[in-house]
């Protein structure tokens, strides 16, 4: 194979040969109770009504100040979303719901240790708590309207919270990730010129009250070597009568929550009326190259594009229990978790530890005691507890009308065990297929409408108009079995913006690779490059295979390879680094990485440790690598560059293909041997 040929092939091309799964049509049950049954939502939202078929969504929002324009587009591919338009996303996930919804559970907080009691928190309690914060936030941390804050905090219900409070004052919140290490912490706060960083103390995490304060302290140092000064460490306690971590409190700088919320009990804060397009937050998340980019999320579109799909998608109804297992430190929480389901003032649950902890039946425990009846969560965790307790579910008296898996492809057994043993066959199942840049679902089927077929996504989801791109920018058509690039056509209104400081590469990361004309003021010109590859059958369904970029999606995370290879250089004795994705039965996909040594240097044990120890630190335990392995030359084009697919073929034990046209092909063999040993 030419080297350019084997550098190209993509993960695309493994899922050709998967046979067509049949189609599964929604349970009579669910479909006499859904939101949406009428089929003519394809049509309002078809190209002809584009982009006016999306008041629809607005519509579901209050607005301060009603909006004139649907879709700005004077500007390309910079898109604004119901222009002239103000409103404030606290308000419509707390205060319009009050006259109504007052004594509702907003919030069911359940800890991970199974003796702990679970929290219900009302609509009226998360306002209460919201306004004090918020208050806090502003006369204490001094933070105002268009101020940045990083937030690290674990999945607890002070984080909601804290959001909120954030959206009250129209500061921009930036959540990351309680996984993550210090050192990610501070590339973030850094970036985002953050001068204020809220945790909490500690967090109940696989049966172990985990220090989580520590990780400040490093973010806060790190940070201050990369010029970005943190005022302010705000802590809320995981226990509020008492400091749970051993790591000693900085005097001047960092302040425990609970003990500074008495004086702001009572406090009101007014919702800061804000202008459609200003950001509600950023999302940082893992790219082609360098360092995570700050996705910028704005404040109308966003808002009405989740409440939105989380209405029609995830069927949210305000009778209903809805447990999204997913992180609120990645965009599925913030999206389906926090502002789609408290807009449409449903009662949603926040469940702080692992799925699997103490035993597989714990989610199913969950389920019974919050009567849950709509449930979310990705391939990772049901292949987990599929492994772990495949007859469990069957133990326990719950029952769900609505599943959503998300963050991977599913493959068609882990689906079919889902549906058949976990939603008993009586709860429709929604593959939903999206991004971190994209706010909100882009495909899957309506569970109401559209026939379920295990691995697929489905059609793309009103208002969004996909096309499928080979190399060549040809359209590669519905049922040719082809795999190529997915973009989307269209500007949808969950969207992200830019990325936070760099517009350039926003526009050359997503909009030049297939942009018809730079010059053109007309949205057709700019198609959404993905970065995932797909297959369009004859039926109009979507299959997602996978990330075509330097991305590897572990257990539904993207980890840039880039990332992981700075931090194994981090280690002294590093000259070259490489990562490829090998297959996990339960994660999906893991990191595999391949080193070469600084001359002088030796390997060893001790060695390998320390890489992986750099690589958790940097980036944190999420990115571990499956093995480290130190060779004496990584394979290589004549020009020099590294060829990760070679390495993967390595890693998953498959054919290399014809490597001859590499400068060291014997490298290959070696690389082959010394794994085998
Ligand atoms: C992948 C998560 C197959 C895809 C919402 C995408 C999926 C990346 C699916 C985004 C799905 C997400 N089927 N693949 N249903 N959903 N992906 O930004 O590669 O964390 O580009 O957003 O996950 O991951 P992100």
């Amino acid at each position: 194979m030419p080297e350019e040929k084997l550098e190209r092939i993509s993960e695309a091309e493994i899922a050709v040969h998967w046979h067509e799964e049949e189609h599964y049509p929604p349970p009579a049950g669910f479909i006499g109770q859904a939101n949406l049954t009428d089929a003519g939502i394809y049509r309002r939202f078809s190209p002809e009504n584009f982009p006016d078929c999306f008041k629809e969504y607005a519509d579901l929002l209050d607005w301060d100040r009603y909006w004139e324009q649907t879709l700005d587009t004077s500007n390309p591919p910079f898109w604004n979303w119901f222009v002239g338009g103000r409103l404030n996303a606290c308000h419509n996930c707390l205060d319009r719901h009050l006259p109504r919804h007052n004594n509702k559970t907003a919030l069911h907080f359940v800890p991970e240790p199974e003796g702990e009691r679970i929290q219900h928190i009302t609509y009226r309690e998360l306002f209460v708590r919201v306004n004090e914060f918020a208050a806090l936030l502003r006369d204490f941390a001094g933070l105002k309207r268009g101020d940045r804050v990083t937030l690290h905090m674990p999945m607890v219900a002070e984080l909601p919270v804290t959001m909120l409070a954030c959206a009250r004052l129209g500061v921009i919140h930036s959540q990351v990730f309680s996984g993550f290490s210090g050192k990610s912490v501070a590339d973030r706060v850094v970036d985002s010129e953050s001068r204020v960083l809220i945790t909490m103390d500690a967090y109940h995490r696989s049966g172990k009250l985990l220090d989580h304060k520590e990780k400040a302290d490093l973010a806060v140092a790190e940070a201050q070597k990369q010029g970005q000064q943190i005022d302010k460490v705000l802590i809320w306690q995981r226990y509020a009568e008492r400091y749970s971590s051993e790591t000693p409190l900085q005097p001047g700088r960092d302040f425990r929550v609970n003990e500074l919320l008495p004086k702001y009990r009572g406090r009101r804060v007014e919702p800061e009326s804000m202008a459609a397009e200003e950001p509600l937050f950023l999302m940082y998340t893992s790219g082609t190259t360098g360092k995570p980019k700050g996705c910028q999320h704005s404040t109308g579109g966003y808002l009405a594009y989740v409440t939105g799909t989380a209405k029609y998608i995830q069927d949210l109804q305000p009778e209903d229990v809805y447990w999204c297992m997913a992180d609120i430190g990645w965009i599925t929480g913030h999206s389906y978790i926090v502002y789609g389901p408290l807009a449409l003032a449903a009662s949603a649950v926040v469940y702080e530890g692992l799925p699997t902890y103490p035993d597989a039946g714990r989610p199913w425990r969950i389920a019974a005691e919050l009567d849950v009846n709509i449930f979310h969560t990705s391939p990772t965790a049901i292949r987990a507890l599929r492994r772990a307790g495949p007859d469990e579910p069957a133990k326990y008296d719950y029952h769900f009308k609505h599943m959503t898996t998300v963050g991977e492809p599913i493959e068609p057994e882990v689906w079919k065990w889902y549906y058949r043993v976990v939603g008993k066959q009586e709860a429709v199942v929604v593959d939903t297929w999206w991004q971190t840049e994209t706010g909100g679902v882009l495909s899957s089927t309506l569970p109401a409408l559209g026939a379920m077929k295990p691995g697929s996504t489905g059609p793309a989801v009103p208002g969004v108009y996909p096309v499928i791109y080979d190399d060549a920018g040809d359209e590669i058509p519905a049922g040719s079995g082809k795999a190529g690039n997915i973009c989307i056509r269209n500007p949808i209104p969950g969207n992200f913006q830019t990325i936070w400081k760099d517009p350039e590469r926003y526009v050359a990361q997503y909009y030049t690779r297939y942009c018809r004309d730079r010059n053109s003021k007309d949205w057709r010109d700019w198609p959404y490059l993905t970065g995932d590859g797909a297959v369009l059958a004859e039926d109009g369904y979507y299959r997602i295979l996978g990330r075509i970029d330097d991305v590897i999606n572990v257990a539904g995370h993207r980890l840039g390879t880039k990332e992981i290879e700075s931090a194994a250089l981090t280690v002294n004795e590093v000259a070259e680094a490489a990562v490829v994705p090998v297959a996990d039965e339960i994660k999906g996909k893991i990191p595999d990485l391949y080193v070469t040594l600084k001359p002088g240097f030796e390997k060893s044990l001790d060695l390998v440790k320390r890489i992986e120890a750099a690589v958790v630190a940097e980036i944190g335990p999420i990115a571990r690598p499956k093995t480290v392995q130190i060779v004496p030359d990584l394979p290589k084009t004549r020009s020099g560059k590294i060829m990760r697919r070679v390495l993967a073929a390595l890693s998953s034990d498959q054919d290399v293909g014809d490597v001859s046209t590499l400068a060291n092909p014997e490298i290959v063999e070696a690389i082959r041997r010394m794994r085998g040993a």
